[in-house]
């Protein structure tokens, strides 16, 4: 039977076909597509924090309105990822505490400080549109129940990608210092946005793996390419500049040339070393403490309904 086990597996790999949560599947897989949600899963929540740092300071109605709509996005992200992960035998329990303990990451991206208002701009259009450019080839993941929540993920991520590139655009247009402000936020976040894709394809350890499993369809400097070109072209719509001097179309490849971010500093901040990492942890462990009880009431008011039910 194992051996029947392993030969539907590889034949629905091979049909581009999905596996679905009762199918067989090694257990490399198995474990790999854990730590990549997971670690998705984790990015969504610790995500909320750089952003929800200016919920209380929009500067109108309408851009707190969308602000707060975002960030609870981000959290059902966050909670459709964490049960995709559970449709693999992970204990959504186990997978909190590895984040806080730190045995499991989350991105990069989101242990970088937001001191303006300018940078809920910059991270919507740079880093959500960096996050789309990964996500959507996972729309056609191996794996059915994350192939499927990412649909409606991206979706949402459109939406926020179109609300940060809208507010630079305003901000674009106004006055010399909400102009500044806009171009430093890019200047800052620009970087940061390209190691958002992971190590160079030479360096990266999971890739030839991932892609053979067709949970990966594209190595991340493909995707890192892909976003860079995507993204000259709406800077110069904006009217504001990537801090790169080296951007340049190359005809003989078809793409832009570009300067590569600091993969040593993307590995010290995975590590746990980058600007807020320590903040970010410290903010969850407390969210984490000080809800106790709110978890806790729920729970024991469900169980008194079922009960009830049961009387
Ligand atoms: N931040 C933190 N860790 C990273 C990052 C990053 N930007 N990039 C790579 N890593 C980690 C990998 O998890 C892996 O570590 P591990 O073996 O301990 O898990 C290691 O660095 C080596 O990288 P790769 O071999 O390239 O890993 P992988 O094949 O998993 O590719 C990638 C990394 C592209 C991030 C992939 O996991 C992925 O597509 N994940 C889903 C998307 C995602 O998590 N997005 C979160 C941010 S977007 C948002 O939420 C708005």
């Amino acid at each position: 039977p194992d051996a029947d086990a392993e030969a539907y597996f590889d034949a629905v790999i091979a049909a581009d076909q999905k596996i679905e949560p009762r199918d067989a599947m090694p257990e490399a897989y198995r474990k790999t597509l854990i730590r990549q949600i997971a670690q998705h899963a984790h990015s969504e929540i610790i995500g909320m924090q750089p952003e929800g740092n200016w919920i209380t300071r929009a500067p109108s109605l309408a851009r707190k309105a969308i602000l707060l709509a975002k960030v609870q996005d981000e959290a059902g992200h966050g909670l459709y990822l964490y049960a995709a992960a559970e449709t693999l035998g992970a204990d959504r329990e186990d997978l909190y505490a590895q984040l806080l303990s730190g045995r499991q990451k989350y991105s990069s991206i989101f242990n970088y400080p937001t001191v303006t208002w300018a940078d809920v701009g910059a991270i919507g259009w740079l880093v959500d549109g960096a996050a789309i450019v990964n996500q959507v080839p996972l729309c056609r993941c191996s794996y059915g129940p994350y192939a499927r929540a990412m649909i409606r993920v991206c979706k949402e991520e459109s939406f926020h990608q179109r609300q940060g590139f809208q507010s630079l655009y305003v901000l674009a247009r106004g006055t010399e210092k909400q102009r500044a402000m806009a171009q430093d936020a890019i200047d800052r976040w620009w970087y940061p946005s390209l190691a958002m894709f992971g190590p160079p394809d030479a360096d990266s350890k999971h890739t030839a793996q991932s892609m053979e499993w067709k949970i990966k369809r594209y190595s991340n400097d493909e995707l890192r390419q892909k976003f860079v070109d995507m993204t000259v072209q709406q800077a110069e719509v904006l009217g504001l500049t990537l801090p790169d001097e080296n951007l340049q179309w190359n005809e003989e490849r078809g793409h832009y040339d570009y300067t590569q971010p600091d993969y040593d500093e993307l590995m010290q901040v995975i590590k746990g070393d980058g600007p807020c990492n320590r903040q970010r942890m410290a903010n969850r462990r407390e969210a984490v403490e000080s809800g106790t009880w709110v978890s806790e009431a729920a729970a024991a008011y469900a169980a008194k309904q079922d009960t009830r039910q049961e009387a």
